[in-house]
């Protein structure tokens, strides 16, 4: 990947004012939106689904993110293929059999991720490398926007860069939670191509400049 990117996760968006948002953050050079589902059974919180999805691609020509945060994924993959979705993001704790998640979000032609939660190492991906586009880092327990940056994620941003590097492949690292204004470049020094973050643009007064103060710190 060449240019570095900030993803404005549209968990902590205003929906009640969602479409003004995208606009204006895709007139700032905003590359590419996530979308946080969250089940209430993998997390321990409901966000939004497929048809909240299709709204926003309808708002936006931008590729979508979209950070499968459930149980039994493999059921979901077509309905979020058909919302919009570019990406698709999966977590390895909540697939039983990987291998062919990934499958099923390849027959749908889309970008194929791979999360990890906090305390599962990047080293149960080894195996699966070749099938996957992206990593995705979670550098907080996913289930909610506005915690603190987990420090360790740091040494497993690095061991993912040393995966991807030792097998030779281009597979992006996405780091997910907890982004700010202080850490991003250390995020962004340790390995990361995508950066994640919600609370830091939009709890700020103005989401817009406070998306494109975070995009001049890695570009
Ligand atoms: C957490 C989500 C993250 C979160 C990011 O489960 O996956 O995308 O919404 O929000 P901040 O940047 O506020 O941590
Ligand atoms: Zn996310």
């Amino acid at each position: 990947m060449n240019q570095k990117i900030v993803a404005p996760s549209l968990l902590s968006a205003d929906f009640t004012n969602l479409k003004e948002q995208i606009n204006n953050l895709q007139i700032a050079g905003c590359k590419m939106f996530h979308c946080d589902i969250m089940d209430g059974h993998f997390v321990p919180n409901i966000s939004f689904g497929p048809s909240i999805v299709s709204q926003i691609h309808k708002c936006t020509t931008l590729p979508l993110d979209t950070h499968l945060m459930i149980s039994e994924p493999e059921k979901y993959i077509r309905s979020f293929s058909k919302s919009g979705s570019s990406i698709i993001t999966v977590h390895y704790e909540a697939c039983q059999n990987l291998g062919s998640v990934l499958e099923l979000i390849k027959i749908e032609k889309l970008k194929v991720g791979v999360s990890i939660k906090p305390k599962t190492h990047v080293s149960v991906l080894e195996k699966f490398i070749n099938q996957i586009d992206l990593i995705l880092i979670m550098s907080v327990e996913p289930g909610f926007g506005g915690q603190e940056f987990i420090p360790s994620s740091y040494k497993k941003i690095e061991q993912a860069r040393e995966l991807i590097t030792k097998n030779n492949f281009n597979t992006l690292i996405e780091v997910d939670g907890g982004i700010t204004f202080e850490n991003i470049q250390n995020v962004s020094d340790a390995g990361a191509d995508i950066f994640v973050a919600g609370n830091t643009i939009f709890k700020k007064a103005d989401y817009v400049e406070a998306f494109i103060n975070l995009q001049k710190l890695i570009s």
